[in-house]
């Protein structure tokens, strides 16, 4: 797929067909998501797809504060990828300090990056996806019991797209842009 058709045709599909994304195609998503630019090249971003019902079923029911549009999309979803961060690297000096005044922001900037990659990644494989920023962080880290030190940045919930929602509006460029 073209890039920019690629970049303007994604969009956020919270509702997927029962066929499950095979995990090679998992994996080649991530083939590319690896590319995402890090900050000192740190790569300090994980992916765990789960699959498990039990626990997709725990996430849904304990792990994202009551918030009805999630618990809709988890509740359909077969498979989600806990996208997570190693801690401690990623906006660090070597000592355990600080390099910048942003401090440990750098952590979540650099999965936000990571995360469109895969999201993109996964539509040029026609594989559909949503981030999900609205969820109990320590629950669910908890329920994927992910290793030491590593915390939960975002969910996605991903699957093949019942169909292609429509866009949401967008501001003008003109209100985007500024001229010094
Ligand atoms: C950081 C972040 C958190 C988001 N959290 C949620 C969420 O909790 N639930 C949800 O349904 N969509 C969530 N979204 C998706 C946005 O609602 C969506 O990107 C936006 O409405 C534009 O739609 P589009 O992605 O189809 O272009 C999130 C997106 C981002 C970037």
């Amino acid at each position: 797929m073209e890039a920019i058709e690629c970049l303007k045709t994604r969009r956020s599909v919270r509702k997927f067909k029962e066929e499950l994304v095979p995990k090679e195609v998992v994996e080649k998503i991530v083939d590319t998501a690896r590319f995402a630019p890090s900050w000192k090249n740190t790569q300090v971003i994980r992916y765990t797809l789960l699959e498990d019902e039990t626990a997709i079923k725990r996430i849904c029911d304990e792990g994202l504060l009551d918030f009805a549009l999630n618990q809709k999309t988890v509740g359909r979803a077969k498979q989600l990828v806990i996208v997570s961060i190693k801690g401690g690297i990623c906006g660090y000096e070597k000592d355990g300090s600080y390099s910048t005044s942003k401090e440990d922001r750098w952590e979540m900037f650099d999965a936000g990056v990571a995360t469109q990659t895969f999201c993109l990644a996964a539509h040029a494989e026609g594989v559909g996806s949503v981030i999900l920023g609205v969820f109990d962080e320590t629950k669910v880290g908890e329920i994927v019991a992910l290793p030491e030190g590593e915390k939960v940045a975002c969910i996605l919930a991903i699957g093949y797209p019942v169909f292609a929602p429509d866009a949401p509006p967008r501001k003008e460029v003109s209100e985007l842009i500024s001229y010094k």
